[in-house]
C-alpha cells in the first residue's frame, strides 16, 4: 500500500517537502523537468528576488508565474539550486538530461552552495545507467565521431531524433555503459572532441536528496 496515488502524486509530495527547505526570497537556480515544475507551482511562497533558470521551458514557466529570471552572468553564486533526476544513487550522483537540459543544468548547479534533488523513489537505484541511458550533449557536426568513441568505451549510443537542445546542439543517449565509477566515467566522455556535457552529475553530485517512497518523505545524504 502506498500514501500516494500515482508517480505524479509523488513528485509533488517531494515538491511541497522542498520548498520547506529551501532559503526564503534570494536567488534560486531551478532545474527542469514535471518534478521541478509542480516545484515551480510553489515557488510564489518563497518571496524569491528571483531565479536563475536551466532551461527555456523553466524560464517561460517561471516568468508566467510572475517570478523575475536573471541570467547567470548577472550573478555571483546561488545559495541553492533544485532539481529533479533520471537517476540517483546513494552517493548522490546522478543521470540527468531526459528533458535534454543536462549542459545548463550543470552549470548552473556548478554555482550554487547546494544541489537539493527532489525525485519519486522510481529514480533511486543502486547502479547508474543500467536501466536509463545516459544522454550526452554533442556539437552536430562531431554527432558520429562522438558516437564511435563512445562504442568504444563499450556503449551503444541512439541519436534522440527531433530534439535540438536549447544550446543549439544534439543529444545522443548511451545504453549498455557499465558506469562503475561514475565520476571517472564523466570526466572521460567530456574530453571526448566534439561533447557539450554528459548527464552524469558525478564530481558535482546533490548535498541532499528529497525522495517520496511509498512511505512519506525521505531526506537522504550522501553515504
Ligand atoms: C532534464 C532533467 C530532469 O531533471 C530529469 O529528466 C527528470 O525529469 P522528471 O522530473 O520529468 O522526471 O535532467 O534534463
Amino acid at each position: 500500500m502506498s500514501l500516494y496515488s500515482s508517480q505524479d502524486a509523488k513528485k509533488q509530495a517531494a515538491a511541497e517537502a522542498a520548498v520547506t527547505q529551501l532559503p526564503k526570497g534570494g536567488i534560486l537556480g531551478v532545474g527542469t523537468g514535471s518534478t521541478v515544475n509542480f516545484l515551480i507551482d510553489l515557488l510564489p511562497q518563497l518571496q524569491l528576488e528571483a531565479a536563475v533558470a536551466s532551461s527555456k521551458a523553466t524560464e517561460e514557466r517561471l516568468k508566467k508565474l510572475g517570478i523575475e529570471v536573471v541570467e547567470l552572468n548577472h550573478v555571483g553564486s546561488l545559495d541553492a539550486y533544485v532539481d529533479g533526476a533520471d537517476e540517483i544513487d546513494r552517493h548522490l550522483h546522478m543521470i540527468k538530461g531526459g528533458g535534454a537540459a543536462l549542459t545548463r543544468e550543470k552549470i548552473v548547479a556548478s554555482v550554487a552552495r547546494e544541489f537539493v534533488c527532489i525525485v519519486d523513489d522510481s529514480k533511486w537505484v543502486t547502479q547508474l545507467g543500467r536501466e536509463f541511458p545516459l544522454p550526452v550533449e554533442v556539437i552536430p557536426m562531431a554527432r558520429s565521431a562522438v558516437a564511435r568513441k563512445l562504442v568504444s568505451l563499450g556503449g551503444d549510443p541512439a541519436y534522440r531524433e527531433g530534439v535540438v537542445t536549447d544550446n543549439g546542439n544534439v543529444i545522443l543517449d548511451v545504453y549498455n555503459l557499465n558506469i562503475l565509477n561514475p565520476i571517472e566515467l564523466e570526466q572521460t566522455i567530456n574530453n571526448i572532441p566534439g561533447v557539450v556535457t554528459n548527464g552524469i552529475f558525478a564530481l558535482r553530485p546533490a548535498n541532499i536528496a528529497i525522495v517520496a517512497t511509498d512511505h512519506g518523505i525521505e531526506v537522504r545524504h550522501a553515504e
